[in-house]
């Protein structure tokens, strides 16, 4: 199905009926031997998922997919990593979009999927540095699609959106395609489309909010991302750019 339009993402692949941690299983294969530029690693039941800062990743057996590419962005300075997350994040969120195309779906930023207020998708990516490049990554991208109830309050799935079951191979081929497109760009050197309006239109909330860097509190809009990936707010106190890890939303539930 469709996969013959993929040029580098898939072109070897394993899929696994189970397994612990499909980005452990990557690193571990990419120790073991050479892999191309775009190996995924897939499973539909992952039993030890990881999340961002230690957390873990919850999934009901055989309805999500849970999936690893190993990229290798040959030319990508370690301190260009942001553009990697754009471009995943991208084409996560134009996949989940496609797919509910009637909500308001949104990157929140720098790389959660959100429908609305809820999280439908999340990536780790855990990037291997050497020579200040990026020598591996490995890019984890659980989605929720035809799971049936939310194992965390603030999550959602595909389905609970949409009351539709999707072929999980569909998705796979697709979320693929996605990210292939925006790949190329970067493996290309042209970083464009982090400065596009249409990025810029797909981060989650333009409207004021609330914000913390450290243990402060403000409010503030998100302007979008300026160059060195940093996300811009407009404070009170003129503009503010903050890093990966400077600044969060605080969501009122
Ligand atoms: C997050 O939002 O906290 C990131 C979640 C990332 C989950 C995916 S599922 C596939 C891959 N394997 C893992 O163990 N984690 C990532």
């Amino acid at each position: 199905k469709n996969s013959t339009n993929l040029l580098i993402l898939g072109r070897t692949s394993n899929y696994l009926p189970s397994c612990q941690s499909t980005n452990d299983i990557a690193a571990g294969l990419s120790q073991s031997k050479n892999l191309m530029d775009g190996h995924v690693v897939w499973t539909t039941n992952q039993t030890a998922g990881k999340g961002q800062r230690g957390n873990t990743w919850e999934s009901e057996p055989g309805k999500n997919l849970l999936l690893s590419i190993v990229v290798y962005p040959k030319t990508l300075d370690a301190g260009n990593q942001f553009l990697l997350t754009a471009a995943i994040s991208l084409g996560v969120c134009e996949t989940i979009k496609s797919f509910i195309p009637d909500k308001d779906v949104y990157i929140k930023w720098p790389n959660d999927i959100y429908v609305e207020k809820l999280k439908i998708a999340g990536i780790l990516i855990e990037n291997m540095l050497k020579n200040g490049k990026i020598e591996q990554g490995i890019i984890g991208i659980g989605s929720n699609i035809n799971q049936t109830h939310n194992l965390h309050p603030s999550a959602t799935s595909i389905f609970l959106e949409t009351n539709k079951e999707i072929e999980i191979e569909d998705y796979y081929f697709r979320i693929l395609q996605n990210i292939e497109a925006f790949y190329l760009k970067l493996r290309a050197g042209k970083s464009s489309y982090l400065k596009s309006l249409y990025y810029r239109n797909m981060l989650w909330y333009q409207e004021e909010r609330l914000f913390q860097a450290g243990d402060k509190f403000f409010h503030g809009t998100i302007l979008g991302v300026n160059n060195e990936g940093k996300l811009q707010v407009s404070t009170d106190e003129g503009i503010k750019a903050f890093g990966l890890k400077e600044i969060s939303f605080v969501i009122n539930r």
